[in-house]
């Protein structure tokens, strides 16, 4: 049956559930240009405002994930992949990817640079001198049966529907429709081919889903899509409200992970750290406990082959900023609040992060938060330092940092970091 464009738009302005057919068409006949990028808005729209179905967004998925390459990475050893939408301080990554490799499992992890508030994977590792991110997919493949772990830059054949598709909805206030989000993210993780995939969906104002009724339903969307495609699928819903660990940056980030890895780090980051690595482990049947792996040393020792492998030196000095600054408590009390939103602001504003996708990053920039909400602080203490190469920059980091900080507000009970487990 043949298709137009204003006929899906229109079928979608109306309420309709899109045909198998009518997806297939719609996503393919956009990658290739021949529906409109305004007549895409116009579709995008509708679905935010009318949503898509269970069935109709695994459709939908598949559509995406036909536009491109899927990669075949399986070795020896069964594949399990990780993906978080995002949060502050969020380098877990980085300690679980050789945490689970020195486990058993092969861990690849194809992942990408900051926007805004929240830091990207492939920027903190940069900030290790000589690391390279770009591989081939026969390095990627070569390094998951050496090694067991690889973080590197995602090939550009995945999902470019995709590619093209989000570009789209960022400037026409669509990028929330939780259909669309759980496509994007999903076409593209299963194109990377892994047999299993742990999601680690964020909930809090650092987070892209701020209620927990929105980051559910993100969850089920993303278990559900996995499910219909044949993967081993579980998300944990966590809490980010305020930043994960102490350091907020790159450089920074990448030397709070290697505490981690060295057995010491700072409490949360551990425990997602090792959440993650069970769950993980348990869908690629693994039966190691991950939290003795990581207090024998032998996930830092896979850290360093893997960093070595893609030629950094892991025991090399990490950048640090030219300048820092310290933000003091104003008065005697209690850290009442922390805002992780506030924070990955700041932290961009140092310079951690970029607003447009050409911009560089600074990798010593950044915020060390040295105390956590329900610390008794005394007048003048640190509450944390600011790094930065440029000191212009400190005025407003520090305005927006302390709209973040609360000192003798209301004492609300923290949540769990772990909030929820949902299973495919
Ligand atoms: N991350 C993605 O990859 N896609 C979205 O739509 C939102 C966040």
């Amino acid at each position: 049956m043949s298709h137009t464009a204003v006929d899906v738009i229109r079928a979608k302005r109306d309420g309709l559930r899109l045909t198998d057919g009518q997806v297939d068409w719609v996503v393919d006949a956009y990658t290739r240009g021949e529906v409109a990028d305004e007549q895409m808005s116009a579709l995008a729209m509708a679905i935010f405002l009318n949503g898509m179905d269970a069935a109709e967004t695994a459709r939908w998925t598949r559509a995406m994930i036909a536009s491109g390459d899927v990669l075949d990475l399986r070795v020896d050893r069964p594949t399990v992949d990780k993906h978080s939408t995002g949060g502050v301080g969020d380098k877990i990554t980085l300690p679980l990817a050789p945490l689970v490799a020195a486990c058993g499992a092969a861990v690849p992890q194809l992942s990408g640079r900051g926007l805004g508030h929240t830091g990207g994977t492939l920027d903190k590792l940069e900030s290790i001198p000589g690391w390279r991110a770009q591989l081939s997919l026969d390095e990627i493949t070569a390094q998951l049966g050496s090694v067991g772990a690889v973080v590197c830059a995602a090939t550009t054949g995945l999902a470019p529907a995709d590619r093209k598709l989000y570009a789209l909805r960022d400037v026409t206030g669509t990028v929330e429709a939780i259909p669309l989000i759980a496509s994007s993210i999903m076409s593209k993780k299963i194109a990377e081919g892994a047999d299993a995939l742990v999601l680690d969906v964020k909930v809090g104002s650092g987070a892209f889903m701020k209620t927990e009724e929105r980051a559910r339903a993100l969850a089920r969307a993303l278990v559900d899509i996995g499910v219909d495609h044949g993967r081993k699928v579980t998300a944990l819903l966590t809490d980010m409200s305020v930043p994960l660990g102490a350091a907020v940056g790159n450089a920074i980030e990448v030397a709070e992970s290697v505490d981690v890895l060295r057995g010491g780090g700072p409490e949360d980051v551990v425990e997602l750290t090792v959440a993650l690595a069970r769950e993980m482990l348990a869908l690629a049947g693994i039966d190691v406990d991950p939290a003795r792996v990581l207090a024998s040393g032998e996930a830092y020792e896979t850290w360093a082959r893997m960093i070595r492998a893609q030629g950094g030196d892991p025991e090399a000095e990490l950048p640090v900023a030219k300048h820092t600054r310290v933000l003091e408590a104003a008065e005697d009390g209690v850290l009442t609040g922390l805002d992780a939103y506030a924070v990955g602001v700041a932290a961009w504003r140092l310079g951690a992060g970029r607003a447009r996708k050409e911009d560089p990053v600074q990798a010593g920039a950044g915020v060390r938060c040295l105390v956590k909400p329900g610390a008794a602080v005394s007048a003048g203490q640190p509450i944390a330092e600011l790094y930065t190469d440029t000191p212009e920059a400190f005025d407003a980091a520090f305005e927006t940092l302390r709209g973040g900080v609360e000192l003798n507000g209301e004492v609300t009970e923290r949540s769990a970091l772990v909030i929820d487990t949902i299973r495919g």
